[in-house]
């Protein structure tokens, strides 16, 4: 899947491929990915989420997109900051894959409305608790299995603007690319000691 023969540009494509197939085929390893922020407490904070959508942009740029409620902390945390981290490993094909990302919330607009219609039955249960996210079962009025009218659904979307390939074997091979810092749209970059 990913051809390490290639050059850098079509590895780069590779990885790109990887992640789109990992968002549309539920059983593939990568579709579950460690997201790691750091909001205003300056402490990182990972947790796994589900890459539901890749999206292609041009000059080779792409976005990922993950379904959140919107009053978990990883979105305090974003919009305290930007700045994330994606880690996907592949234990079958022992590649992991690293990005560093800049994050937005989207909570309304066309796309936000595309995936909501696509949230039925009990997946909505995770978006309308009444109570948000993290909140202690047993304190005053916090009980399991209440839910709100409301739909507390978002969508986060990264935007890459580093990629780190690592592939174990019996020689570990690593490639780093960045978005060009000027144009923000041609990728960078090469082999790396691993
Ligand atoms: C395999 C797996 C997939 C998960 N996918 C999601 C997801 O797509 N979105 C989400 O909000 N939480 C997901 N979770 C739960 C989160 O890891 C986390 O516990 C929850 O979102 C609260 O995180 P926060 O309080 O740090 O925001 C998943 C957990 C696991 C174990």
């Amino acid at each position: 899947m990913i051809d390490l023969n290639g050059t850098e540009k079509n590895i780069l494509n590779d990885v790109i491929d990887m992640l789109g197939r990992a968002s549309v085929d539920k059983k593939f390893a990568m579709r579950n990915m460690v997201l790691s922020t750091c909001g205003k407490s300056g402490v990182p904070e990972s947790r796994m989420v589900v890459l539901r959508k890749l999206i292609l942009q041009k000059d080779d740029r792409f976005a990922l997109a993950v379904y959140t409620d919107k009053r978990s902390s990883k979105v305090d945390d974003i919009k305290d900051n930007s700045f994330v981290s994606l880690c996907f490993w592949d234990p079958g094909r022992s590649i992991q894959i690293r990005l560093k990302c800049s994050a937005t919330v989207i909570e309304a607009g066309d796309f936000y409305l595309e995936h909501l219609q696509k949230i039925s039955g009990r997946a909505q249960e995770s978006y309308t608790t009444k109570h948000k996210p993290g909140s202690p079962l047993g304190a005053s009025g916090v009980e399991l299995f209440d839910f709100d009218e409301q739909n507390f659904f978002c969508l986060i979307l990264l935007n890459p603007f580093e990629v780190d390939l690592l592939k174990l074997g019996s020689e570990h091979v690593r490639f780093i690319w960045k978005l060009d810092q000027n144009t923000s749209s041609n990728w960078k970059g090469g082999r790396v000691i691993p």
